[in-house]
């Protein structure tokens, strides 16, 4: 093989922002994730699927450094983004190296502005350096105008796909490697699902690698590249988002069908 050749192949693998290799995770006596591995590759929109209290969330705590917080514990296996483990590195450091969550539920604080719950993300990363503020939250304010609009309201206010839009936004502020979403389309009007997941497609395109968790199975493989479909604390399929939904397991279990 020539340097030529050899410089096209390696263009052509995909680079594997994070993965998640053999994870086993426990809340007290109560295992979470029997041994599960993933990968996010660079660039693409990952979902998990799968039935209530199979795991989904607790894998995406694992990931941004939330187990703790929860009680959660790692018992075996390993985390690693960009080549590094991150097990056991908390939250704000994790932030730090490009990894941001938009947590289930949205949690905007209610009786802020949209303005400074923007501002809240942002110092949460930059405490001194506020002079990237500006340029932060024009760029949220051009994918959201809605929160451009009502930048002066009370958070608490907006409707419930405004307030999702809000949290995304607000992770956004610290500029992501890796944005997680744990069940972006949750309580929201169907016109709002494919608001959110259209804007969750922009995010893509300008450069952010998505993990989301989502009861709308059948939105979330639209969008996804690849998908993970979970199953009481293991991984019982993955595939292209596209051969999950043609998948007949998958549509009976998951689409309704
Ligand atoms: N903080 C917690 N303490 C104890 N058990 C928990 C906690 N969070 C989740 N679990 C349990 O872990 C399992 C996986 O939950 P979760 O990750 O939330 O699933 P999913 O997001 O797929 O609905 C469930 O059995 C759930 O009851
Ligand atoms: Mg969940």
């Amino acid at each position: 093989m020539t340097d030529n050749q050899l410089q096209i192949t390696n263009n052509q693998l995909p680079m594997t922002l994070l993965q998640v290799q053999d994870l086993t995770v426990y809340y007290g006596m109560v295992q979470a994730l029997n041994n599960i591995s993933l990968v996010v590759n660079e660039g693409e929109i990952v979902a998990l699927i799968g039935p209530n209290g199979a795991g989904k969330s607790t894998a995406l705590k694992a990931i941004c450094g939330l187990l703790k917080a929860t009680e959660g514990e790692i018992k075996t296996g390993d985390v690693t983004f960009r080549g590094k483990s991150i097990k056991n590195v908390p939250p704000h450091d994790l932030v730090k190296k490009g990894i941001s969550l938009v947590p289930e539920g949205r949690r905007v604080f209610p009786t802020m502005t949209v303005l400074e719950n923007l501002e809240m993300g942002f110092y949460t990363q930059f405490s001194v350096d506020s002079s990237q503020l500006s340029d932060r939250l024009n760029k949220v304010f051009d994918l959201f105008p809605v929160l451009k609009q009502r930048r002066k309201q009370r958070a608490g206010t907006l409707s419930s796909g405004e307030q999702q839009m809000l949290a995304i936004g607000r992770a956004l502020m610290l500029k992501p490697k890796l944005l997680l979403l744990d069940e972006p389309s949750l309580g929201l009007s169907p016109n709002y699902v494919e608001d959110v997941f259209e804007k969750i497609k922009e995010i893509n395109k300008n450069g952010t690698t998505v993990l989301l968790v989502e009861q709308n199975a059948r939105m979330a493989l639209e969008y996804a590249d690849r998908g993970y479909v979970f199953k009481i604390g293991e991984i019982a399929l993955e595939d292209t988002g596209k051969n999950l939904l043609g998948n007949d397991e998958v549509r009976r279990s998951f689409l309704g069908e």
